[in-house]
């Protein structure tokens, strides 16, 4: 497998063909992480107003710290699932108590945060702080399960461990955040659920999936 190859032709293709998104402004970590919460059972469209309406009246981590329950549950109002509203802002009060306002930098660190689970972690470290750390969720897992002809069942908790090993064997050190946004962006642009628009694909030339034809009978998923 040719991994510069493919790096550089994943990132390349991100560098011209990625979506504006309000949160790919800045790399603040407060915002990566806001967004990233939001985008976990909610789609891109959904999500652009609130983080942008959650951003305006919560400009800092500090402002959302002091922000009292009622707003902050009605920032959140329509979007569904109010436990993760809850548990960022008690993570962010523990951050504003101990670590003076700084998201942590290290896996170790940001994981003990309330609602910060192995994908979050890896998305704030990789997009914020450039760390190469994986940040796979369920879009990623099925890019890569077609690029290197992955056929473990991605419905089975134990596999995502397996698709983490294989990002840190892939993942551009030099460009972490890029290469795991792009991985994020091929599955949401390119590498759909169904069939996907291999033709379109800046990486069709590395994929083993395209290459035997079978890249719509990937992920492997037993319905549960
Ligand atoms: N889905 C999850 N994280 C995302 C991101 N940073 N950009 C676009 N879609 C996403």
């Amino acid at each position: 497998f040719n991994t510069v190859g493919f790096r550089n032709d994943l990132i390349s293709w991100f560098e011209k063909e990625q979506r504006e998104l309000p949160w790919r402004k800045d790399q603040d970590p407060y915002k990566v992480w806001v967004s990233e919460i939001m985008l976990q059972q909610t789609r891109v469209e959904t999500v652009i107003p609130y983080f942008n309406r959650f951003i305006e009246w919560f400009p800092t981590l500090e402002d959302f710290a002091e922000a009292d329950e009622e707003k902050i549950l009605k920032a959140w109002e329509g979007l569904g699932y109010y436990s993760r509203v809850r548990n960022l802002h008690s993570a962010v009060k523990e951050v504003c108590e101990t670590y003076n306002g700084m998201v942590p930098d290290t896996p170790e660190a940001i994981s003990k945060l309330k609602g910060v689970g192995p994908y979050t972690a890896g998305a704030v470290l990789s997009i914020a702080y450039g760390k190469p750390e994986p940040a796979v969720d369920g879009n990623v897992m099925r890019v890569l399960s077609r690029i290197l002809l992955i056929e473990e069942d991605i419905a089975k908790p134990r596999t995502r461990k397996i698709f983490e090993e294989a990002v840190r064997e892939l993942i551009d050190h030099g460009n972490a955040s890029f290469f795991n946004q792009a991985l994020m962006e091929l599955g949401a642009l390119i590498c759909t659920p169904g069939v996907p628009a291999c033709l379109l694909c800046p990486v069709r030339e590395h994929c083993v999936a395209f290459g035997e034809g079978v890249q719509a009978q990937l992920p492997v998923k037993t319905k549960k």
